[in-house]
């Protein structure tokens, strides 16, 4: 493993200043460099965040034709996006690892947020831990991978 995906998905370009009570008030910099802390080296993080629902489909479809082990907060598409959930499922059954990350505990929240349909076909799942739920999660890749 040389490289890992870090996939974020909508409204998470705003962390910092979004909702600081739930995600706390670093922004996603931030969490790079702790990544890249952990990582060290010989591992590069690739940190994206998109809005855009099938931009994110789009770099699973790469991390499933390049063999790249992938960190995923799938955000609010956790809780509907079967289209998603469809392109995750490619790269589990390809053999490759995807971790799903959260940084509230979704359980612990509204009812909506109880459901995901990401989980079923995720390797694992790291929820509740703020961005220690990708350094966890970055660990569990190492682990497998
Ligand atoms: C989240 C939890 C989701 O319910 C929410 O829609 C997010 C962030 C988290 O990291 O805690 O956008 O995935």
């Amino acid at each position: 493993m040389t490289r890992v995906l870090v996939l974020n998905g909508p409204n998470l370009g705003r962390l910092g200043s979004r909702e600081p009570d739930v995600y706390g008030s670093q922004d996603l910099s931030a969490l790079r460099v702790q990544l890249v802390d952990e990582a060290g080296d010989g591992v590069e993080i690739d940190l994206r965040q998109t809005d855009d629902e099938a931009e994110l489909i789009h770099w699973l479809y790469e991390a499933v034709d390049t063999s790249t082990p992938v960190i995923l907060n799938p955000a609010a598409f956790t809780h509907y996006s079967y289209a998603l959930r469809d392109a995750a499922a490619l790269v589990t059954k390809a053999g490759i690892p995807l971790v799903e990350v959260h940084i509230s505990n979704p359980h612990s929240r509204e009812r909506f947020r109880h459901t995901s349909v990401i989980s079923g076909v995720a390797t694992g799942v790291i929820a509740g831990f703020g961005f220690d739920s990708y350094l966890l999660a970055l660990g569990a890749i190492r682990r497998t991978a």
